[in-house]
């Protein structure tokens, strides 16, 4: 009998029923025909330290956070990437040889090659970006699009504080602008982002007017329950590149896979039927 180690993953949140990261890590294992297994841990906020601490003695290589937990991880980690630090969160986590912890974060990672990916003619220095929204995951939006050298960023949130706050954190490029006038920066954006949770499945419903969308303009939502959110369709009816939510959730999910089994993954369309199984 062989006493080589098949190595373990999973994702570590509360609730965790809900997270579709099994499907797309257990699909990928499958396809690279690796031996190895990932599992949802539901996992309560104060066992969050003694499992992290666990997971390793048990054979686990790595795991993803999700809700409520990806603050919390932080300080329980050995090591955060400067990623994560930048972004106040972390999803990733790699369990060394030595059974120390580093934390990672994907997300900007996720978004931005979601937005090659799915608009490969758009150019970050093309012209400003409307993100709506100032929550966890509009930090890894804007991290991402400064990196990528965005020149502008007009950044709307219901509540202004935040989005003052973000200004803050990452500089003079990022112009708030008041949630009620929102779409009249439509009209200049070569990108919108809606970073809120509007427009979910069970959400209140995006209301910011979206007349001003120029046909050059590219537009894409984080928000992939429904995959064609309101917004995505009117993008679709100015003529605009879209590009739905599901993608990113796809690509943050490459990294954690490629560190702990070995092989870079392809996100395709086979992989996005097997997110939505
Ligand atoms: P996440 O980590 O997914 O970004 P979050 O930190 O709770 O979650 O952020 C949710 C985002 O959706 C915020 O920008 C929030 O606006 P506030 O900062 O004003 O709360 C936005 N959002 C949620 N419900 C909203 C609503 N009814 N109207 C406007 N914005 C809303």
């Amino acid at each position: 009998m062989s006493d080589r180690k098949i190595p373990l993953a999973g994702v570590i949140g509360c609730p965790v029923a809900h997270s579709r990261s099994p499907q797309i890590q257990n699909h990928w294992l499958k396809t690279y025909e690796i031996a190895g297994y990932y599992v949802p841990m539901h996992v309560e906020p104060q066992d969050l330290e003694t499992v992290i601490r666990s997971l390793p003695k048990a054979g686990f290589v790595g795991a993803n956070v999700t809700i409520p937990h990806k603050e919390a991880v932080m300080q329980i980690a050995d090591k955060v990437t400067d990623r994560a630090t930048l972004m106040g969160a972390a999803n990733t986590l790699i369990f060394r040889e030595d059974g120390s912890v580093l934390a990672d974060n994907t997300d900007g990672y996720g978004f931005i090659t979601n937005l090659h990916q799915g608009a490969p003619d758009w150019k970050p220095n093309g012209g400003p970006a409307l993100v709506l929204g100032a929550g966890g995951a509009c930090r890894a939006v804007i991290a991402s699009l400064v990196e990528a050298g965005v020149p502008e960023i007009m950044l709307s949130n219901r509540t202004r504080e935040r989005a003052d706050q973000l200004r803050k954190e990452f500089g003079k490029r990022i112009q708030v602008i008041d949630w009620v006038k929102a779409g009249n920066a439509v009209e200049d954006a070569s990108l919108v982002v809606n970073a809120t949770s509007l427009g979910m499945e069970g959400k209140r419903p995006l209301r910011v007017p979206m007349d001003g969308l120029q046909t050059s303009c590219v537009v894409t939502d984080l928000v992939y329950t429904p995959l064609k959110t309101d917004l995505i369709q009117a993008g679709e009816d100015a003529g605009c590149t879209v590009v739905d939510g599901l993608g990113m959730l796809l690509h943050q999910a490459v990294p954690g896979f490629e560190r702990w089994f070995g092989q870079r993954p392809k996100v395709d369309e086979a992989t996005r039927a097997a997110a939505l199984a």
